[in-house]
């Protein structure tokens, strides 16, 4: 860093307070215009007794034990990697919150489950809601209050992105869809689930955290949002989820955390958000600011940099009351929001203790880490929390395996098969899967990306070699990745049946893997990978490809390869990487898996806008001028023919689809109807508490340094002044949204307006899982993606059984966002309806002016 970088850095971050985040709005620039105050929490009926019961203890607290529940107590000083202040006097404990999406991070008996894109691969809403659930069992039983997942942002529009694969997909129906589930699922189970990055993380350059000052900005017009990257988090929100971390980047400008348009306005209003936002771990960027903006907890507690004991809250946050900068009934309606969520999960019943360290594998540690004082005290009870959860996570792993190719029925195999192995993916890590912290490494099978969406595998990941060499008596492996002589001669040998194993990794920003700094630096397979397929194909007449990857890879150089049979996308299979691959490439199951994704030709494919940026200084503005049209959309859009479509995945057996119809329910209006009145909020007194609230209670005789209190030196010397506040700044409440009205929004825009129904029927050889999915195509008098995912459904047939499908379409899944109305409208028109086996294959097309077809030739056998 040169010394007039430092400081710039050394000024930005002195000025942090003082400087407005919410910029002057220019027409048609990408500013976040202001929106205050922050709206109260409580007024759905859902969490109302979880509200007058938050009332009734929160009305006991002092200020300094509200400012422990909205500050953390820093980096490494409680067990887990987010631990706020307890309030012993009133039995409200310290909240731990844990990451993450696919499993409970740093901690030993666990299951590594699979990644997110290998979820949202299967299309299977009971298997999505499992593996959550068993992920929130998980979480409780080892006392982890909040699990930091699911992530439905990035959403994936860029194929680089380095955290694409903690999500479901890159089209936000289907991450809505598993996002609703996932919430449910965890919270059944009693945990909190965390819905990330609130929004527009798409990329891991230029982030914006660690006060890096060149930071991308996401740059979405308000229709986009709506439309595309709000869509899982309503989802969510209308699964009734506790909480929302912002993410570190800014949007139009404005960073995630103090971004009050995003936070009070489209979360906590249109949305109708009950629980609290938190911060992604130092994504805080200001203290009176981010609070009068709508963030309601700080992580994990530090304020600028990692471990460094400034809080921009604690201390500061009690002066800040006592100043009156921020308003009593904001820190009031904060903390209710945390004290509401824990009541609403029933975390005040005998919740069990935390039982891990994420800082060490020893049973005992010194009790404060991050200081690296105090007692020795036991730290890690070893709970096993797994029960049967390994069936979940082989389950979902076998479920979402995507068969792209398989030329001549060379899948399954059978057990007499001679069978070659080659690729370093099909075996371990030579040192251990777990050797390389926050897998910040592609050594062995790929079970999931790097960086703090992972979890330790247990006691390794099961190796796809141990589970083929388990099935077939005839097997060899090279488990190396270049072609030698020796492949070459082993891929020769008559009869072979060859598999070879490649990989493409990704991950978050803050480790580079192989020179990757979290996003991809392109999309091929790693480790020479396409080399590895086509020498083995040369001289292997069945040469079978199995990917363990992150995302789309480009696998033109072979893919057209006479020898390349079959080619397998078994996406990130967590710890249960072995038997899932080989039930399915033995055949004890069909493949049911379908890309959540488009696998393109070339990277440009998927459009200028969405390419990664890896220059710039300052506010790097990144438009999303793709707007709608994400991943598959943007294929369509411009008559671009993927190499394998969004949607996309063959089985072993065939279906076929008949009788199909549609079936009006309701005539819907061009708006929705007037959402209903908001139930009433928390009140509390507003004068400013006493200054011995938070004094320095005499008892504590030893401060921990860098430890995050609530404490203040001489409170009684802060004095009211006048604060700076931003512009728009106000204290009056905005009149409730149009769009509005209940958890997730208006509930009207749930109603079903239309059904469509079809049979499916098992025309093949076995048992297998097909996945209708539904299309919907606007009428013209809108502009609009050719075709948008709006329904879909796992379904399982035995050989010869038919079932009858019934997909809904609800008041939202017809409407486009109005931006001058600020709501929901039903365009006028027909629409298209197309159901088929993939965004670009249908086999039955109906009109909302009445009546289906059958595709012809859609019969596959
Ligand atoms: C970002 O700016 C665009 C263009 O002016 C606007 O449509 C959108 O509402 C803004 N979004 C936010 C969150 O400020
Ligand atoms: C706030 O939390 C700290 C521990 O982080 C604890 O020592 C203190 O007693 C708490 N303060 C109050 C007022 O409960
Ligand atoms: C009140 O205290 C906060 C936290 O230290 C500070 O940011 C703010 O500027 C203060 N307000 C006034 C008017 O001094
Ligand atoms: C475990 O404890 C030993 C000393 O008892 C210490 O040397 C070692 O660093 C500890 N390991 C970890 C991972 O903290």
């Amino acid at each position: 860093m040169k010394p007039s970088q430092l400081l710039f850095v050394a000024l930005a971050a002195l000025t942090v307070d003082a400087s407005p985040m919410i910029q002057e709005r220019q027409a048609g620039a990408f500013d976040s215009p202001p929106y205050f105050p922050s709206p109260k929490g409580g007024w759905v009926a859902d969490w109302s007794s979880a509200y007058s019961k938050a009332h009734a203890l929160v009305s006991q607290m002092t200020l300094a034990e509200k400012v422990n529940i909205t500050t953390t107590v820093g980096w490494s000083m409680g067990k887990c990697v987010g631990n706020t202040g307890p309030v012993d006097r009133l039995g409200f404990p310290s909240i731990c919150a844990q990451d993450g999406p696919l499993g409970i991070r740093f901690a030993d008996l666990i299951t590594a489950f699979p990644a997110g894109i290998t979820t949202g691969a299967t299309w299977d809403e009971d298997l999505i809601y499992a593996r959550a659930r068993a992920m929130g069992e998980e979480a409780k039983a080892k006392g982890v209050h909040v699990l930091l997942g699911p992530a439905v942002g990035p959403l994936g529009r860029a194929p680089q992105g380095g955290r694409n694969w903690e999500g479901f997909g890159s089209d936000p129906y289907l991450q809505g869809v598993a996002a609703h589930h996932a919430v449910k699922g965890i919270q059944d189970a009693g945990t909190q689930a965390t819905i990330k990055h609130y929004i527009g993380n798409e990329q891991e350059h230029f982030r914006g955290d660690g006060w890096n000052h060149n930071t991308v900005s996401a740059n979405i017009d308000d229709r986009t949002l709506h439309e595309v990257y709000l869509w899982p988090f309503s989802e969510a929100v209308r699964a009734g989820v506790a909480a929302v971390m912002c993410s570190y980047n800014t949007i139009n400008g404005t960073y995630g955390c103090s971004n009050s348009k995003l936070l009070n306005g489209v979360l906590k209003d249109e949305l109708g958000f009950q629980g609290y936002v938190m911060a992604d771990w130092l994504a805080q960027r200001s203290g009176v600011e981010d609070m009068l903006s709508g963030l309601d907890q700080t992580q994990p507690g530090d304020g600028e940099s990692w471990a460094n004991g400034k809080s921009l809250w604690g201390d500061q946050l009690s002066r800040a009351v006592l100043n009156s900068s921020v308003p009593v009934d904001r820190l009031n309606d904060a903390v209710t929001r945390i004290v509401a969520a824990w009541y609403q999960l029933g975390q005040d019943k005998n919740y069990p203790p935390v039982s891990f360290s994420s800082w060490t594998t020893n049973d005992t540690d010194v009790l404060y880490k991050g200081a690296n004082m105090g007692p020795i005290v036991k730290v890690n009870d070893h709970v096993d929390v797994r029960a049967n959860h390994a069936e979940v996570a082989r389950a979902v792993a076998r479920d979402g395996i995507t068969l792209l190719k398989n030329n001549g029925n060379i899948l399954p195999l059978s057990q007499k098969d001679k069978i070659r192995v080659f690729g370093s993916d099909a075996g371990g890590n030579p040192n251990g899967g777990n050797s390389c912290p926050d897998r910040g490494c592609n050594s062995g099978v790929l079970g999931m990306g790097w960086g703090s969406g992972t979890a330790d595998y247990y006691p390794d990941i099961e190796t796809p070699i141990a589970a083929i060499s388990q099935r077939a008596r005839d097997v060899e492996s090279i488990l190396k990745d270049q072609v030698t002589a020796d492949v070459t001669t082993m891929a020769g040998a008559k009869d072979a049946r060859c598999l070879v194993f490649i990989s493409s990794d990704a991950g978050e920003a803050y480790i580079t893997v192989e020179g990757n700094q979290g996003d991809r630096n392109d999309i091929h397979a790693w480790h020479g990978g396409d080399d590895l397929v086509l020498g083995v194909a040369n001289a292997c007449k069945n040469t079978i490809v199995v990917m363990h990857t992150v995302g789309p890879i480009i696998v033109e150089k072979w893919v057209d390869h006479p020898n390349v049979k079959a080619i397998v996308n078994a996406h990130l299979p967590g710890r249960e990487a072995g038997q899932s691959l080989a039930q399915v490439l033995f055949g004890d199951v069909s493949p049911s898996g379908h890309l959540p994704y488009t696998m393109g030709k070339r990277l440009e494919d998927w459009g200028a806008a969405v390419q990664l940026i890896t220059t710039g200084t300052g506010r790097i503005d990144q438009e999303y001028k793709e707007k709608l049209n994400v991943d598959y959309k943007w294929f369509d859009a411009n008559n671009i023919t993927p190499r394998y479509e969004f949607g996309f995945g063959l089985s072993y057996t065939s279906f076929k689809y008949s009788r199909p119809s549609i079936r009006q329910l309701q005539r819907p209006s061009r708006l929705p109807p007037t959402p209903p009145k908001r139930g009433s909020t928390p009140t509390y007194p507003t004068n400013i508490p006493a200054a011995s609230e938070v004094a320095w209670p005499k008892d504590i005789t030893t401060r921990i340094p860098k430890y995050i209190y609530p404490y203040l030196e001489n409170p009684e010397d802060v004095k009211v002044g006048k604060y700076p506040y931003p512009a728009g700044y106000s204290t009056t409440p905005k009149p409730a949204p149009a769009a509005g009205g209940a958890q997730g929004g208006n509930p009207a825009l749930w109603d079903v307006i239309y059904e469509v129904s079809f049979n499916v029927k098992n025309t093949g050889k076995m048992t297998g899982k097909a996945v209708p999915q539904l299309y919907l195509e606007f009428p013209k008098s809108v502009e609009a993606p050719v075709r948008q995912l709006r329904g879909f459904k796992k379904i399982q047939l035995k050989r010869g059984e038919e079932q009858k499908v019934t997909l809904q379409l609800t008041r939202k899944d017809i409407s486009t966002w109005d931006v001058t109305l600020q709501n929901w409208v039903v365009p006028q028109g027909d629409f298209v309806v197309r159901i088929g086996e993939s965004s670009r294959k249908f086999v039955i097309t109906c009109s909302t002016r009445g009546g289906c077809d059958e595709e012809r030739g859609q019969h596959r056998d």
